[in-house]
C-alpha cells in the first residue's frame, strides 16, 4: 500500500513553544550568582579572616573563577546543542519539543548565572587585578590577555540580550526574535575562542572544545540539510501545447 507523506508544516517548530520560567524566576538567578561571588569576595574574607588570610585565599578565588567559567561553558554549549535539536526537528523523537525547550532556556539562563559569578568572582584574583570596570567593560583590562577576556564579555552581554529577548518576543515579532537568535552561533563561537585563549587549562580541556565545537558543526549541518530537503519543491508543469 502506498504511503501518503506526512503534510509538511511550514510554521517553525519553536514558534509555538511557550517558556515555563518567569523572568523573576530569572532575575533571582541572576542575582543569586551575583550575591554569591559578593558573598565569597566581601563577606566572608571579613567574617572568616583567618582563613582568608594566607596564600590559598588567592588560589581559591583563580580556582572558583576557572571552575565556574568551565561550568558556564558546558551549559552555553548544551544550550545551544538543545536550541537546534529543537529547529532541525532531532528533539521531536526524543524528549519532546516542549521538554527541550524548557531545558534550552535553563541551561542559558543558569549559563548567565555561572558567567555573572565566573567575572566577579575575578575581582578576588590579585594576579589578574581586574577593577569592577574593567570587568563590565570589553576591552577596558590591558593587563591579564585584553582581546581574549574582551570575546568573553562581549559574549556574555549577547547571551544575556537573547535570553531576556524571550520575555519581548510578542512586543518586537518572532521573526526579529529569531534572527536575534542566530547571534547564538557567534556566542558559541567566542566563548571556544574565549576559553581557549584566556584560561588556564587549555592545555587539558581542549578536547573539550574540540568535541562541543564538533557537535554544534554536527547539528547546524543536519539542520541546513534537512532544512532543505523539507522545502516543498515546487515543480515545474510544463504548459499544455495549444495545438
Ligand atoms: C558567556 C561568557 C563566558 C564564558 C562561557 C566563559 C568561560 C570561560 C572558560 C571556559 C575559561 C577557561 C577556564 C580555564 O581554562 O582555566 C575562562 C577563562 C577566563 N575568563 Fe571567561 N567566560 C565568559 C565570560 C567572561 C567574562 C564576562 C569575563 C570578564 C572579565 C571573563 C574573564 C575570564 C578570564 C580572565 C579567564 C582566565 C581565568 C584563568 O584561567 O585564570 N570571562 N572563561
Amino acid at each position: 500500500m502506498p504511503v501518503t507523506p506526512e503534510p509538511i508544516s511550514r510554521s517553525t517548530p519553536e514558534a509555538d513553544l511557550e517558556s515555563s520560567v518567569s523572568w523573576q524566576t530569572t532575575l533571582s538567578l541572576f542575582l543569586a550568582a551575583v550575591l554569591g561571588a559578593a558573598l565569597a569576595l566581601w563577606i566572608l574574607p571579613h567574617w572568616l579572616p583567618a582563613l582568608f588570610s594566607d596564600i590559598a585565599a588567592q588560589k581559591a578565588y583563580w580556582h572558583l573563577a576557572r571552575s565556574s567559567g568551565i561550568v558556564a561553558y558546558l551549559l552555553l554549549w548544551v544550550s545551544t546543542a538543545l536550541g537546534l535539536l529543537i529547529t532541525n526537528r532531532m528533539a521531536r523523537a526524543w524528549p519532546g519539543g516542549p521538554t527541550t525547550f524548557d531545558l534550552h532556556q535553563f541551561a542559558s539562563l543558569l549559563a548567565l548565572g555561572f558567567t555573572a559569578f565566573h567575572a566577579i568572582i575575578l575581582l578576588g584574583d590579585e594576579y589578574i587585578g581586574y577593577t569592577f570596570l574593567q570587568i563590565l567593560i570589553p576591552f577596558a583590562a590591558t593587563g591579564y590577555k585584553p582581546v581574549a577576556t574582551a570575546l568573553g564579555q562581549i559574549a556574555f552581554y549577547l547571551a544575556a540580550i537573547i535570553s531576556f529577548s524571550f520575555y519581548v518576543r510578542n512586543r518586537i515579532g518572532r521573526r526579529a526574535w529569531r534572527t536575534l537568535h542566530y547571534a547564538s552561533f557567534l556566542i558559541f563561537l567566542l566563548i571556544t575562542v574565549h576559553g581557549l585563549f584566556a584560561g588556564t587549562d587549555t592545555a587539558t580541556l581542549w578536547p573539550l572544545y574540540l568535541a562541543s565545537a564538533a557537535s554544534i558543526l554536527f547539528l547546524t549541518l543536519y539542520r541546513i540539510l534537512i532544512t532543505r530537503i523539507q522545502k516543498p519543491h515546487f515543480t515545474h508543469t510544463p504548459k499544455r501545447s495549444t495545438r
